[in-house]
């Protein structure tokens, strides 16, 4: 992906020969966005960890015969596993232009009930698996001179959840991490966001959680839950040349809920 010279919209949605890394690509979100960087022309490297055959089946979907997807496992909290799930992705593509740090998990558990090893997971998962990311991918794109990454944080990094002391916590990490990388990273050619995404709909949210549903509709201004999608074409926009001087910062995707008055 060339940054320097593309900056006219039409030039910056174009992710012909860009390299493209959606960690959690079984999952809702996950999903959306490794299909709409490859709608955009991207090679896409679909990791999974457990989702095999959903990862399997959407590197088909994309690219049937796998020309410009392919699915890739590891246990992003292994370090051994992530630094080579970032060479077997150079091995198959020649490069990797863009990282979306998109996995994650959000049990919830009450603080006075909440196992040490509950914590651990939390941390382990949402923010340690980012930094290990960051850093495997950081030092392959930094020998290339520029590349682009997205953390995927969550609204609740600000305004913590019920039962969610641990993954609000996680993601704070993550929001901090973000500027961090942003400031040693640039230099080196690679900018580094965030995205906070609200509540994001996926089957069978409104059975599980009706209340919670129908709260945020009620106090989101805009009225709805946010699609995939939504948190996708951020991701497309932080990743273009269209963003080529946006770094260290997070974009909200909420539906203006977070902008609400406290009282
Ligand atoms: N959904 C929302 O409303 C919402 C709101 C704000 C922020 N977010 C954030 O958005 C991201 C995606 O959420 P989602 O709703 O799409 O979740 P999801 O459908 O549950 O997908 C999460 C993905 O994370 C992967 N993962 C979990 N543990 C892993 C590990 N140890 N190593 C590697 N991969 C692991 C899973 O991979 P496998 O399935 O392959 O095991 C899964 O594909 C998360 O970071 C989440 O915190 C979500």
């Amino acid at each position: 992906m060339k940054e320097e010279n593309s900056t006219s919209p039409e030039v910056s949605y174009n992710f012909l020969e860009t390299v493209v890394l959606v960690t959690g690509s079984g999952g809702g979100i996950g999903s959306s966005i490794a299909a709409v960087f490859s709608r955009s022309g991207a090679n896409v490297a679909l990791h999974y960890n457990s989702s095999r055959e959903k990862a399997l089946h959407l590197a088909e979907e994309l690219s049937p015969g796998g020309k410009h997807a392919a699915a890739f496992q590891a246990n992003l909290c292994r370090e051994e596993e992530v630094r080579q799930m970032i060479s077997r992705i150079v091995s198959r593509f020649g490069r990797l232009d863009v990282l979306v740090n998109n996995a994650g998990i959000f049990p919830s558990a009450g603080l006075l009930e909440m196992k040490p090893a509950d914590w651990e997971t939390m941390i382990d998962t949402n923010l340690r698996s980012v930094f290990l990311c960051t850093q495997a991918a950081g030092k392959q794109m930094a020998a290339q001179g520029n590349g682009v990454i997205i953390n995927i944080t969550s609204i609740e990094a600000n305004h913590p959840g019920a039962g969610h002391a641990h993954y609000s916590t996680s993601k704070a990490g993550v929001l901090m991490l973000t500027r961090a990388s942003a400031n040693e990273l640039g230099p080196l050619g690679i900018r580094v966001n965030a995205i906070a995404p609200g509540l994001i709909n996926r089957t069978g949210l409104e059975e599980a959680w009706p209340e919670g549903v129908a709260s945020y509709r009620k106090y989101s201004p805009l009225g709805t839950l946010g699609e995939p999608e939504d948190v996708a074409h951020a991701c497309l926009f932080l990743a273009s040349p269209a963003a080529k001087w946006i770094t260290g910062t997070c974009l909200t995707v909420d539906g203006g809920i977070s902008n609400r008055p406290l009282i």
